[in-house]
């Protein structure tokens, strides 16, 4: 917002104050009662060989005219720092179970040139592989994930990979690695075999990849201090099979387990639903859809539960995020899509279904990190934006490491239109590692404010202080017009006399605070 558009918000909003006529939603936080820690990496981000995902959006060449830090661009770069990425999940995806990673080093103008044949069938030019990704996470401070090729790739090709990355010996593979510009072992913070080996990766049964699995994990030999932790691929939406099958199989060997769940607006493949220009019905469908999370986290959960009922397993959703219609004009294989205060509103909802589960969820990855799908960032040529949901990771970085304390909303009544309905406000809170407690709040309704107050439970509360994004329509997004037509405002509220704060949520808006 522009300081005309703030002036003109803050009067709607003290007009609609005086109007307001409703009973507050009622919201305790129980800070005595600490719950699990929401692991930094539930923050994660996923980058994959996918349209200009990677090459244009994140790595120019060294070469390049736009400011680069080894290829990688240092604006890009410098943003995602600030929303303290943890871990970035490469090299897909899809992608993931065709790469051969010796295709990705050595010298650059010497690595085959390779088709992308799951995005777009565009030539690869390998110029990103092992060295460059590592290059990239260093920069970011981020961990590695690295996804490994079982589809068409095998247990050796895939035990070879982590020697090269992992060995501090002096095999020929760690030399190799030396001699192409690394001399210490790089560290690989985790390592999946394979990626949706349902579909896409192999379309496999979940009995059949357990047994791989256990195959190719038998063989991915690491010094200690360098070993990843080794993930398996599970499954997606409702199905819990994959959970249920391998939480009993693969427990003894195994960090975690994934999931995926894509937001579609219409819940059909075929017509997804726009990025822009949607109405009411697609806003409620879209929330009502991404709020599906929570469900099938806690069936997956209670499925592993059976097998792993001391909860060592962790449920990885390393591919989430919003998938529309791509945008009209672009390549339909690079998964291009506007951004916008329901992506937002999407990515807040989601928060506050992982932190509920912080038990059991370890890690999320969103899809993708840079100009595909629910992107933080878009990039033209040497221009860059940021999108609704890079703020919605910049206002919930307080909640990386912190722990979860439950929330209790009484009198929440819902938002619908026709036969949708979903809670009319959705809450979480944790006490940051820096001490403070900390409250996230979304009002879902895109046309109503509503006001909520906030009781810790046994403690008097003095103030809320943090930021608050909104915007006047449901597809407010950024261009290259318009960088700042969307990002977050202070917001500050006080308590009474009576010690009792009631805060003021204007409508479709996601707000984070440090209550004091
Ligand atoms: O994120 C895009 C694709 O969605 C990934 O490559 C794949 O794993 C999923 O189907």
């Amino acid at each position: 917002m522009n300081p005309i558009q703030r002036g003109v918000f803050a009067l709607c909003m003290m007009a609609a104050g005086a109007a307001f006529a409703v009973n507050p939603v009622s919201l305790t936080i129980d800070a005595a009662k600490p719950g699990a820690v929401i692991n930094k990496d539930v923050y994660g981000q996923f980058a994959e060989h996918l349209g200009t995902g990677i090459y244009e959006g994140l790595w120019v060449g060294p070469k390049s005219k736009i400011p680069n830090t080894k290829g990688w661009r240092n604006d890009v770069v410098g943003a995602l720092k600030d929303i303290h990425v943890p871990l970035v999940r490469w090299p897909g995806g899809c992608f993931a179970d065709e790469y051969h990673w010796r295709d990705g080093i050595g010298p650059r103008e010497k690595r085959p040139v390779k088709v992308n044949t799951n995005w777009g069938g565009v030539d690869e030019s390998n110029a990103v592989g092992t060295h460059e990704f590592f290059d990239l996470v260093d920069l970011l401070g981020a961990d590695a994930y690295v996804n490994g090729n079982l589809g068409t790739g095998s247990a050796q090709e895939m035990s070879e990979w982590i020697e090269y990355m992992t060995s501090d010996s002096k095999s020929t593979l760690a030399n190799l690695r030396r001699k192409n510009g690394r001399d210490k072992p790089f560290k690989v913070a985790y390592f999946a075999v394979g990626n949706e080996s349902w579909g896409c990766g192999g379309n496999m049964s979940p009995q059949y990849y357990s047994d791989l699995y256990k195959q190719t994990e038998t063989f991915l030999r690491a010094p200690k201090q360098y070993r990843p932790k080794i993930i398996a691929s599970g499954g997606n939406g409702d199905d819990v099979t994959w959970s249920d099958v391998l939480s009993k199989e693969l427990k003894k060997q195994t960090y975690g387990i994934t999931f995926h769940y894509y937001t579609l607006p219409t819940g059909n493949w075929d017509t997804k639903g726009a990025s822009t220009g949607f109405q009411e019905k697609e806003w409620i469908s879209t929330l009502s859809n991404t709020l599906r999370m929570d469900t099938f986290i806690q069936n997956n959960s209670a499925a592993m539960d059976k097998h792993d009922p001391e909860k060592k397993l962790g449920l990885l959703v390393d591919e989430w995020g919003t998938w529309y219609d791509v945008e009209k004009g672009t390549n339909p294989g690079f998964l291009f899509q506007q951004n916008t205060l329901r992506d937002a509103v999407v990515a807040a909802l989601n928060f506050n279904i992982f932190h509920a589960h912080a038990d059991r969820v370890r890690m999320t990855n969103i899809a993708q990190m840079v100009n595909v799908l629910q992107a933080m960032i878009i990039t033209d040529k040497d221009k860059m934006l940021l999108t609704p949901t890079y703020y919605a990771f910049q206002m919930y970085v307080p909640f990386q490491g912190a722990t979860s304390l439950p929330v209790a909303l009484k009198d929440n009544p819902d938002y619908s239109v026709d036969s949708l309905k979903v809670p009319g406000v959705s809450a979480s809170a944790a006490r940051g590692t820096d001490g403070k407690l900390y409250l996230a709040l979304v009002n879902t309704n895109p046309t109503r404010e509503t006001e909520v107050a906030v009781n810790v439970a046994g403690q008097g509360i003095k103030s809320a202080t943090g930021k608050l994004l909104t915007a006047s329509a449901m597809d407010t997004h950024n261009t290259f017009q318009a960088p700042n037509a969307i990002k977050p405002v202070p917001f500050n509220a006080t308590a009474g006399a009576d010690g009792k704060l009631t805060m003021r949520l204007p409508a479709k808006a996601v707000v984070v605070v440090a209550v004091e």
